[in-house]
């Protein structure tokens, strides 16, 4: 594919070290993980051994990986999956959570839960006061993203985990667009519970896995044969399994060279962006954000149409309201932080990957402001101050 693809956060080609790793459990070694003769042992080995991967990389023990179809049913086992436990209930999400979060969420309250979304600030972080507030006698869990898939701010997991337990409360962070990218471990974080998804991680998509800290008991929400601890139903994704494995470790291993790389390249293009550009505003925290992700607001265009025109120049990114594939409503990311529609309209979110390079950002800024001003020429608000 003869792109610049600057769109990392919507997923990730898989790295060709990760494939090589996977190759052998599609044809040659294809057996049922269940079974006992010999290719099922095979495949069982492979499973454990890509679960030991992933336990290793996020400081967790083996036991406490739950290997899932990707980011999305990670985050509904969390929620849905721990309310089981009670007849009824309180939660905690934030107003910034990924769908996967969000709609779990709703499906519960549409089941007569209560649920709190706490507001964030105007660089996307948790107001932790409200958070704190918002904790009742029957608060049952508490969910924050560990960063924001839109504009990247992290969030103080740690600190909303300790709160949580303080409450009696069980936490679950979303880390999907974390792991890979910054160091994670269950036990500093404190977390009861926490996701990730193979896919974002040049792994392939359809894998992801919950990590389900000892003594946290969910109920499963696929029932069959109880494949995965009881808690998930499914012949197990055998290549995909060893593929988020092989993947996490090789970006825990490559993450100190690769973390301060792509954040010069960040800073570079963020820089760049709002010196050549009026109008303009970086969207998310300025220091406290994910190494690849530059999310901004242009007046006056259409991030749809930016997007749009850079495609033609063969470059790749996101409108802010991504994610939500296809989707033309505004980011509820960018409307929770305070901007109006016409401000989340006009976002642009460019989301850097390891294979990324200098010449790619300097092609970008070299192509990006005529774009703008070709729109804005074009655009009805738009009149030069
Ligand atoms: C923060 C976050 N959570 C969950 C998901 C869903 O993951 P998956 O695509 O593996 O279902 C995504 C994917 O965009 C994400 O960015």
């Amino acid at each position: 594919m003869n792109y610049v693809y600057f769109d990392h956060a919507a997923t990730t080609g898989v790295d060709p070290r990760v494939f090589a790793r996977m190759e052998p459990y599609f044809s040659e070694f294809y057996g049922n993980a269940s079974e006992i003769h010999g290719p099922g042992r095979k495949a069982r080995e492979a499973v454990e051994w890509g679960r030991a991967a992933v336990a290793q990389a996020l400081g967790a023990n083996e036991k406490e990986i739950v290997f899932t179809s990707g980011g999305t049913e990670a985050d509904n086992m969390a929620l849905i999956g721990y309310a089981q436990r009670f007849s009824g209930g309180h939660i905690i999400t934030s107003a910034v959570e990924h769908p996967a979060v969000m709609e779990s969420a709703r499906f519960l309250q549409r089941q007569g839960w209560d649920v709190t979304f706490v507001p964030v600030d105007q660089y996307g972080a948790v107001d932790v006061d409200a958070y704190r507030a918002a904790f009742r006698d029957d608060t049952r869990l508490a969910s924050v993203m560990l960063a924001n898939n839109v504009v990247g701010t992290l969030q103080p997991v740690a600190e909303l985990a300790r709160i949580a337990h303080d409450q009696g409360v069980a936490f679950h962070t979303d880390a999907v667009q974390v792991a890979g990218s910054l160091p994670i471990d269950v036990d500093e974080l404190g977390v009861d519970m926490l996701s990730i998804s193979g896919h974002k991680i040049y792994a392939p998509k359809g894998i992801g896995a919950l990590y389900v800290r000892k003594g946290t008991r969910i109920g499963p929400i696929l029932h069959g044969g109880g494949h995965e601890r009881r808690l998930r139903s499914g012949t197990e994704n055998v290549p995909g399994i060893v593929g988020i494995g092989a993947a996490l470790e090789l970006a825990v291993a490559e993450m100190s060279a690769t973390r301060p790389r792509l954040e010069q390249l960040r800073d570079k293009v963020v820089a760049a962006t709002l010196a050549t550009i009026d109008e303009v505003q970086l969207l998310g925290d300025a220091v406290n954000r994910l190494p690849g992700n530059a999310c901004f607001s242009i007046r006056y265009i259409e991030g749809e149409s930016m997007l749009l025109q850079l495609d033609g120049k063969g470059i790749a990114v996101s409108s802010g309201s991504a994610c939500a594939s296809g989707s033309l409503e505004p980011s509820h990311v960018i409307l929770a932080m305070g901007f109006g529609a016409e401000e989340a309209h006009g976002s642009l979110r460019l989301t850097l990957g390891r294979e990324n390079t200098e010449a790619e950002i300097d092609y970008f800024l070299e192509v990006f402001p005529p774009i703008v001003e070709h729109l804005r020429k074009m655009s009805p608000l738009y009149v030069k101050g």
